[in-house]
């Protein structure tokens, strides 16, 4: 089955004038609409990863979409672990790629995990 592109200007649910917003992702000024949700407009810029992980320092970005698989992870207005898939972008926010935290384990003395 092949993917359906609708063009913005035929979508029969847009609003007919939507609500222009800017947010910054790692500084930069990114451009969106109003009710879009962060990896929306983080995809609309043609970002695909935005966040690496701590086994293998892998890029990762939008997977599910729908909150459950926690790749989309971002940083916004200094929170850590928003989703990007299910935070709505607002105004301003200020939005930081996510590096995950060093998970430390407690290892004896034989390098096993306790
Ligand atoms: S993309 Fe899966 S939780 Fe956001």
């Amino acid at each position: 089955m092949a993917a359906r592109f609708i063009p913005a200007t035929s979508d029969p649910i847009a609003p007919e004038t939507p609500e222009v917003i800017a947010i910054t992702v790692d500084g930069a000024e990114v451009h969106g609409f109003l009710g879009q949700t962060l990896a929306g407009m983080l995809l609309a810029t043609d970002t695909l990863a935005w966040r690496r992980t701590s086994f293998g320092d892998r890029p990762r970005g939008a997977f599910c979409g729908i909150g459950v698989c926690f790749d989309c992870l971002v940083v916004v207005n200094g929170q850590r672990d928003v989703r990007a898939c299910q935070r709505r972008a607002a105004s301003g926010d200020c939005v930081v790629s996510h590096r995950d935290q060093p998970i430390l384990l407690d290892r004896d003395e034989s390098g096993g995990a306790r």
